[in-house]
């Protein structure tokens, strides 16, 4: 590409009409920063537009009470280091606060905000082959060209609220998770209610259990958390010198973080030194009792039940009501160990164990109802409640897709497209979406890695991709139907061969009545997603279509 440097140095707003970009980003989170800070210094042409009024995506989004990442630092941040060597944590597990203030440092050093429109939302876009452009509407009216169409909208873009009858004529505070109000909601001495205790509603649980009047927990599934091991740091324990070597190993740990599988499968050793690693990974706390677990945990039955009676022994420990004990903690496990995301608890159990908390097990007496003053379960009892959570999830990894308005070069829609399961070539494009590369969306590693690990993975990739485009006088570069094809059936087969499949999860597309269920992330691990987008980098574009 040849830049003309003035042109190229006058800066352009990202609010203007009739932008004509090199690149349009969609999402001003980790993935689309980035990408600005890594196209821009490139010399090219690039704006993001995110719905949001600020930096992080879902850190600006999700500032529910008692948000938090569940990866812990150094590993959950970029390896700028530009970044990382004048930035310090102050806890192991920061909270959506402190993310906010990360993103804002990162804008400090690497002047994002100039070029994003915020309050922007993509409703609509097509890639125009003749002229060989996207072109991109949003809610404001405006369309914008743009030569490559970079959408970094997360898995989480769209919530998903059951459709309770009567939830609009609850009298009471109502919030969805994703959807908190900017101002605190106040629950001193109120009697509230949390609706789901997936990751959000064991955060929720754990924040508001503790000042709130009485707090009615209703659970469909019981969560398998994991202890966090949450810590205070200072900036003497951020070993600095040590990143490098830190950045390299979530590159080739399992899912994108420094574990390693214990090398051996369950029953290789003994009842006792099994209890001895189990203990061991527990104290660790983070995701070692997750996925730092022997090797054939999640393929083998049976050794997932060792997994699972271990959890369940630990857990049933904290809690002395015994009703309680078997809501929480099963003897039979509602599930394999591990299949469904696991919550990280600092004082989860404890808070439960209080008689001012009551947990309600909707699985065989589900909500039939919102009244004025509260829920009604099928059994006909009425739980009266002042402020109600919604942590009911999100249409998780793919909902957002569907709603940006997507239509592939012979005017399809994409949301008819993925009506009976979703297909993607290698999780970062889409056939008939020339031009258009996505990170940390469906089907690839994505909720089985920690995100800006896979998500400077695919964003290196992809400016590799757009840099060969440009040097070579490329038009377009789209992905081949078959090979599409093979991607998918491939992410199916990995899941098969595992025990994923065996729970509703959302990680299956089964949290959302009507959505296929189908495995939606890659299983194959983080090493060997990018050994296969490496390999495809060295092998002339193989399942792609280069027009020039
Ligand atoms: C509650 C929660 C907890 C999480 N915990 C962890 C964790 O412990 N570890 C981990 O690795 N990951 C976690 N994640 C995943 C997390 O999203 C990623 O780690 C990472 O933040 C993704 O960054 P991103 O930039 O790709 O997407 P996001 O940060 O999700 O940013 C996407 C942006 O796109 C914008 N957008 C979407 N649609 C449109 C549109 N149509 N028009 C304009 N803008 C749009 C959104 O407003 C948003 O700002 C969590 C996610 C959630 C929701
Ligand atoms: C991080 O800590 C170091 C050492 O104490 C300090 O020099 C630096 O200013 C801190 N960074 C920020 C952003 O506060
Ligand atoms: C649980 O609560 C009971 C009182 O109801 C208390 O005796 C017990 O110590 C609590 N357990 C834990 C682990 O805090
Ligand atoms: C989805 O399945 C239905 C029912 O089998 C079928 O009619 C429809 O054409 C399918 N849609 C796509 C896009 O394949
Ligand atoms: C995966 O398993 C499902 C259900 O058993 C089956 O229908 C499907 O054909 C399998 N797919 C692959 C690619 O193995």
């Amino acid at each position: 590409m040849t830049i003309n440097e003035n042109v190229s140095k006058k800066h352009i707003d990202p609010y203007s009409t009739n932008l004509d970009l090199d690149i349009l980003i969609v999402g001003a989170g980790f993935s689309g920063i980035y990408f600005l800070y890594q196209l821009r210094k490139k010399g090219y042409n690039v704006k993001i537009f995110d719905l949001a009024n600020g930096l992080g995506g879902t850190w600006k989004v999700n500032h529910y009470p008692g948000a938090r990442v569940d990866s812990s630092v150094p590993i959950y941040e970029f390896s700028i280091p530009e970044i990382w060597k004048g930035w310090n944590w102050s806890q192991r597990y920061p909270d959506w606060k402190e993310l906010q203030a990360y993103f804002e440092y990162c804008d400090s050093i690497m002047d994002i905000k100039k070029d994003v429109a915020f309050n922007t939302k993509v409703i609509e876009a097509y890639f125009d082959k003749i002229e060989g452009k996207w072109l991109i509407k949003t809610d404001d009216g405006r369309i914008t060209k743009a030569k490559y169409f970079l959408p970094c909208i997360g898995f989480a873009a769209k919530e998903y609220v059951p459709d309770f009858p009567g939830l609009e004529t609850f009298k009471g505070e109502i919030h969805h998770s994703s959807n908190w109000p900017e101002s605190e909601v106040d629950v001193n001495g109120k009697k509230c209610a949390v609706i789901g205790t997936g990751s959000t509603g064991v955060q929720i649980i754990q924040e508001w259990a503790k000042i709130s009047k009485s707090l009615i927990v209703f659970q469909r599934t019981p969560n398998l958390c994991i202890p966090m091991g949450q810590k205070r740091l200072t900036p003497n324990d951020q070993k600095k010198e040590k990143y490098p070597e830190i950045f390299h190993s979530r590159l080739v740990g399992v899912g994108g973080m420094t574990f390693q599988h214990i090398p051996k499968n369950t029953f290789e050793d003994s009842e006792e030194e099994r209890e001895k690693n189990f203990e061991k990974l527990w104290a660790a706390g983070d995701f070692s009792f997750w996925v730092g677990g022997y090797k054939d945990c999640f393929t083998n039955l049976n050794a997932n039940k060792k997994a699972y009676d271990f959890w369940a022994k630990k857990i049933r420990a904290l809690i002395t009501d015994e009703k309680k004990k078997d809501i929480l903690a099963p003897l039979e496990p509602p599930h394999p160990f591990g299949v469904k995301r696991p919550s990280l608890f600092v004082d989860y159990y404890e808070q439960l164990n209080k008689s001012n908390i009551e947990i309600v097990s909707v699985k065989n007496n589900p909500i039939i109802e919102v009244k004025p003053e509260g829920i009604v379960t099928a059994d006909g009892k009425l739980y009266e409640i002042d402020v109600l959570a919604l942590a009911t999830g999100f249409d998780a990894i793919t909902g957002g897709f569907k709603k940006l308005g997507l239509s592939d070069i012979n005017g399809e829609k994409l949301i008819k497209q993925w009506e009976n399961g979703t297909k993607t070539y290698m999780g970062i494009s889409i056939s008939g979406y020339p031009n258009m590369f996505f990170t940390y969306g469906p089907q690839a590693p994505t909720a089985f890695s920690n995100g800006p690990t896979l998500i400077e993975i695919q964003a290196d990739w992809i400016i590799k991709v757009i840099d060969y485009c440009e040097n070579n006088g490329i038009k377009y570069i789209d992905a081949r139907e078959e090979a599409q094809t093979l991607w998918t059936k491939e992410i199916t087969a990995i899941a098969n061969a595992t025990l994923f499949p065996l729970a509703d999860s959302w990680y299956m597309g089964a949290n959302v009545p009507g959505k296929p269920k189908e495995m939606l992330n890659f299983l194959g691990g983080v090493p060997k997603y990018s050994g296969i987008l490496q390999y495809v980098l060295e092998n002339n574009f193989e399942g792609f279509n280069l027009v020039k």
